[in-house]
């Protein structure tokens, strides 16, 4: 068991140390010592939230004739956190240990008692509110309060009235928010995991009373699809039935989806049927022409967190293996999510003729696929190297043989293996390799 908890947190420290080294992740602050649950993503991190959100909006979004996008402002009026709840209900339960003095979630311990780290006396739980405060204008007072929003979800719920006056949708219909959200976590841990400002990919879907049921199976069979979209392997993947002790105080069902992140199986997205808890509380209804009648529609709400995407792409896709005698790292990535689709590189870098034909070959592929690189700093093999860490599935070499016959090699990075593609084909051999 220890040899696995090692082994688990190597895996860890090696992707942690990769997204740094090759420009994904930064620590937030890291040149003061950092900020506690605060991350910075960098060029690369940035392309791959980016291919994320942008696969999630087509899928749940572009692709459905049910779906209305929305953009909501993080600060709301502080009615909206009352009306809600949130603002007396969002909050943990958290013990001190009486020795340490380390904090911990109650939900978090096997024995509320004892203190895992020293065998402390721990205390009796106390509430800890996570919503973290600011003030709008110049006078700091009660009426000045607002909060940053835990989640993008009650953006969506008061908007409701705006996305019907405005696309007159029938039911079933849903709203769709990215976002970030911020919560005062008592304990930011394990990377971008847990954090304290962090980005949600969320559905509100308002359905009839009695449909709930249907929509709510319909969508737990849409996150699988989205979770083999991205490419995590479904083995990976664990559905837990939250309990009504557990649940958050809108929800009447939850289904969480679990990831076997590198250190242990945790939440990934949730799955809640909110009945007419929101629409209820922020006093909105909907006239249904169906039965003539003015109606709460109730909720079925898919909750996807990006960072926890992120992470659990990058601990499926982190790879080591054997090539050609030597061993190597690498991120085996989903094209449809890889922050460069191909690299182009003349095979020598003092060859003017190489490097000529090569950009010709960069600016052909960059215009019609877009994530495309040049390199050609160093030796083949360390730009080979270079575009495994980061995922690149498709490396191009212009070489001596494109310069007569006008073909290049195109590597495979899971296999290592090269084919020979005329210039003319290679736009349409890397589209059907990529779809
Ligand atoms: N609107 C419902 C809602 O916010 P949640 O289970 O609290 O539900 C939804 O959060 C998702 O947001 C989680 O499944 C997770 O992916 C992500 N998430 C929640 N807290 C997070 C945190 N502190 N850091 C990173 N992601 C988080």
């Amino acid at each position: 068991m220890r040899d696995e908890n090692k082994k688990e947190n190597d895996l860890m420290e090696k992707i942690v140390s990769l997204c740094k080294r090759r420009g994904f992740v930064f620590q937030g602050s890291e040149i003061y010592g950092g900020l506690a649950g605060m991350y910075d993503y960098g060029h690369y991190g940035v392309a791959l939230r980016d291919n994320i959100k942008e696969l999630w909006w087509k899928r749940f979004v572009d692709d459905r004739e049910d779906m209305y996008g929305l953009d909501s402002a993080i600060l709301m009026n502080q009615k909206v956190w009352q009306a809600s709840g949130h603002a007396r209900g969002f909050a943990d339960m958290l013990v001190d240990c009486t020795k340490c003095k380390r904090r911990f979630r109650v939900d978090h311990l096997k024995n509320k008692e004892v203190c895992p780290e020293c065998g402390g006396k721990l205390s009796e739980a106390r509430q800890f509110y996570m919503m973290l405060e600011t003030h709008l204008g110049t006078v700091h007072d009660e009426a000045s309060l607002s909060y940053l929003r835990p989640e993008t979800a009650q953006g969506m719920f008061v908007n409701f009235k705006n996305v019907v006056d405005s696309f007159h949708p029938k039911l079933p219909f849903g709203i769709a928010q990215i976002g970030k959200a911020f919560r005062n976590e008592i304990a930011p841990r394990d990377f971008i995991f847990r954090l304290r400002e962090l980005e949600q990919m969320e559905i509100e879907y308002f359905v009839r009373p009695t449909d709930w049921e249907k929509y709510f199976e319909e969508f737990r069979t849409q996150m699988h699809e989205w979770i083999k979209d991205i490419g995590l392997q479904k083995s990976h993947v664990h559905e837990i039935e939250i309990t009504d002790e557990d649940r958050a105080h809108y929800s009447k069902r939850t289904i969480d989806f679990e990831f076997d992140f590198p250190f242990g199986q945790k939440e990934l997205y949730g799955l809640a049927y909110r009945t007419n808890y929101d629409l209820t509380a922020h006093k909105l209804e909907y006239q249904d022409e169906e039965t003539k009648s003015r109606i709460v529609p109730h909720v079925i709400e898919p909750s996807f967190g990006l960072d926890r995407t992120f992470l659990a792409i990058l601990s499926d896709a982190y790879t080591e293996d054997e090539l050609n005698g030597e061993v190597r790292s690498y991120l085996k990535l989903s094209p449809s999510v890889a922050p460069v689709k191909v690299a182009v590189f003349p095979l020598l870098k003092n060859k003017p003729e190489l490097i000529t034909k090569a950009r010709e070959v960069y600016i052909i592929l960059k215009k019609l696929i877009g994530a495309v690189e040049f390199d050609d700093n160093g030796n083949i093999g360390k730009r080979y190297r270079r575009q495994d860490e980061i995922g690149t599935p498709f490396c191009v070499v212009i070489d001596f043989d494109t310069l007569t016959n006008d073909t290049v090699t195109v590597r495979d990075r899971d296999t290592g293996e090269q084919e020979r593609v005329k210039v003319g084909e290679l736009i349409e051999f890397i589209r059907n390799k990529i779809n």
